[in-house]
């Protein structure tokens, strides 16, 4: 069976703020996004990257990807979760295709981390995602902004992406979901009943959320091309 990257690109990055979107900020001399979508590109096992952008896009057409594998669906809905299910339809994958949703905003992904995520999950029933056991004490905070509860961090990890699912088990699981409380693809499965895979992922992985995660993404960037 294939494995098909799906990236959703058509967030409006409001907690970033800015002119256009963060995947289109510049970071060393290329969109943001392009990055994320090179990474991807080179992972061998990986035959095509299709991203689903805003349908009222005005970035795209700009920048020339020069990525081979590329392929640009502008069907991008209201929520990431619409995005996705939008672009799995009209990516037009094989039911048992392996499909690798990942985040836009997650440029500093590595090729190992993809290859280790195929590698795990090949023969697996379910699928399943890259995340990390989460490092620091969690606090449930009440209204106020005191600490309501310590959250005992055992057996806690954070989800990054790629999330890794056959085609045809996202297609149901997005279509059952109540897309309004999905943040990611493992969440939709869970609700449909299974238990995707824990891969662990590496701290680089982070997702750029706030301006002050450029300058760590561009550091990283600029380190791997030395
Ligand atoms: O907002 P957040 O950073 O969690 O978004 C994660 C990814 O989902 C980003 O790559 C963003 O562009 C994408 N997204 C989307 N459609 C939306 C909202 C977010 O494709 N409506």
């Amino acid at each position: 069976s294939r494995y098909l990257a799906l990236v959703p690109a058509a967030g409006s990055g409001s907690r970033f703020g800015g002119p256009s979107p963060k995947q289109y900020l510049q970071l060393n001399n290329r969109p943001l996004m392009w990055h994320t979508l090179q990474v991807l590109s080179q992972v061998a096992a990986i035959s095509r990257v299709v991203v689903v952008i805003s349908p009222g896009d005005e970035w795209f057409d700009d920048f020339e990807w020069d990525l081979p594998k590329l392929s640009v669906l502008r069907v991008g809905g209201a929520s990431r979760a619409e995005s996705v299910r939008n672009g799995l339809q009209a990516m037009e994958a094989g039911e048992q295709d392996w499909v690798l949703v990942h985040d836009a905003a997650r440029c500093c992904l590595s090729v190992a981390a993809v290859e280790r995520l195929i590698a795990t999950l090949a023969d697996d029933a379910v699928g399943g995602l890259l995340a990390l056991p989460v490092p620091d004490t969690v606090k449930r905070a009440d209204g106020e902004g005191r600490i309501s509860a310590t959250v005992p961090r055992q057996g806690l990890w954070l989800a990054q992406t790629p999330q890794m699912f056959r085609a045809g088990l996202l297609a149901e699981a997005l279509a059952a979901a109540t897309v309004a409380d999905i943040t990611d693809e493992a969440s939709a499965v869970e609700q449909y009943g299974h238990k995707p895979r824990l891969v662990e992922g590496d701290a680089q992985n982070f997702k750029v959320t706030y301006p002050r995660d450029l300058a760590l993404a561009r550091a990283i960037l600029a380190a791997r091309k030395e």
